[in-house]
């Protein structure tokens, strides 16, 4: 609701004009005379006064600018009309100023009990607020350079049917190496050098839980919760107990993949992994797989790509190779699907078969950005993540 004026009153009555002046120390006009008619008038002003500035009422500060401005105790307006008018009275009109005075206080205490029925405690404060102040500004976050690979792998590969799946990061001996064919004592555990948790020496070696040191637990997770087909990508966190230097951290992440189906060749992994890696890097980029050893795939692969920063000239990212070996792969090995049928029997080696990949996810992004070295990547350093907004 707008304020509006109130009623202009005739000349060299009070008030004056149509602005009217509610300052508490606004002087009190003298009363032209004290019959009941001039009264009426001078308190019909004083009432007009009151109604308009309880137009504008819209906060709590503003009720209590109005309660002060008219019922303080000593600057309040209806103090200083007492004062002015009442006290100095003739006696016989004490009674009839005083009757005048009290329904004007009534007034303005309504006035103050609907403000009160209709502002809201919580109102804002229009004083409280200066519009002209620039706003708060929130700097803006950016997505870490790992985690925006991390997403555009998982990308890749949901565009190819893949589902994606998580596992612990602390793990049993038994999903990290039992169940992926490394029996205890083979030498192959020692490729992982491995953070385990203390104390665990009265479990049987199999609990004992370490920190995984690949994302390949996952493979047996999963084929124990789904029987096949499957198509899936495991992206996560895995511990090693690594020196860290520029390429090596004890943390990093991992990317594993696990295609299961009935005929599932090598041709197919060959296929998937290279329509992988021209999606990351270009398609420009060739793929080269090369003989290896890992013990839950037969065969086993080390996968290289072309050199995308020389284009094969060479250069030192590719050690003047023109390859980059990026990743490792194979066909899932019978001993593995022995494993996961102990859950699930559809698992059967004579009937399906399956490739799996697993790649560092922290290498990806370091070719991918020019990245250096992978510690400014758990540095949590501003520099360094700004160049990323
Ligand atoms: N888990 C292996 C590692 O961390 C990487 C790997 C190799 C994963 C071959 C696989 C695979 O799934 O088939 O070194």
């Amino acid at each position: 609701m707008r304020a509006t004026h109130p009623p202009l009153l005739s000349a060299n009555r009070y008030p004056l004009t149509a602005t009217i002046k509610i300052m508490p120390d606004d002087a009190i006009p003298p009363l032209s005379g004290y019959s009941e008619p001039e009264l009426d008038r001078a308190f019909a002003a004083v009432a007009a006064e009151v109604e308009f500035s309880a137009q504008s009422l819209r906060t709590p500060g503003d009720k209590e600018d109005f309660r002060l401005q008219w019922l303080g105790r000593k600057q309040g307006r209806l103090k200083l009309i007492s004062d002015a008018w009442l006290k100095s009275a003739p006696p016989d009109a004490k009674k009839l100023i005083g009757q005048r005075f009290n329904t004007l206080k009534a007034r303005i205490e309504q006035r103050l009990d609907a403000a009160a029925s209709t502002i809201p405690a919580d109102a804002l404060d229009a004083q409280a607020i200066d519009i002209t102040l620039p706003g708060a500004r929130r700097p803006l976050g950016a997505e870490h350079p790992l985690i925006r690979t991390w997403n555009e792998i998982v990308a890749i590969f949901a565009r190819m049917g893949y589902s994606v799946g998580v596992g612990p990061e602390v793990e049993t001996d038994y999903y990290n190496f039992e169940s992926l064919n490394f029996p205890p004592g083979h030498p192959a555990r020692d490729t992982q050098d491995t953070l385990v948790v203390a104390g665990q020496e009265r479990k049987p070696l199999r609990d004992r839980l370490l920190l995984r040191t690949h994302t390949s637990p996952v493979q047996i997770r999963t084929m124990e919760q789904q029987p096949p087909p499957l198509r899936i990508v495991i992206p996560g966190k895995v511990h090693r107990n690594d020196a860290a230097d520029a390429t090596h951290y004890p943390i990093f992440h991992q990317v594993e993949g696990l295609c299961v189906d009935t005929n599932i060749t090598f041709a197919d992994l060959k296929g998937t992994l290279d329509f992988a890696m021209k999606a990351l890097f270009g398609s420009s980029v060739k793929t080269r797989f090369f003989p290896s050893f890992f013990p839950f795939t037969e065969p086993s692969a080390d996968v290289q790509i072309s050199c995308p920063f020389c284009g094969q000239a060479g250069c030192r990212k590719c050690k003047f190779s023109g390859w980059i070996e990026l990743l490792g792969c194979g066909m899932v090995d019978p001993a593995v699907f022995e494993f996961a049928r102990l859950r699930q029997p559809a698992y059967d080696p004579k009937k399906i078969s399956g490739f799996a990949f697993g790649m560092g996810i922290d290498r990806v992004a370091m070719m991918k950005y020019g990245i250096g070295d992978i510690g400014l990547l758990y540095s949590g350093d501003l520099r360094f993540l700004e160049q990323f907004a």
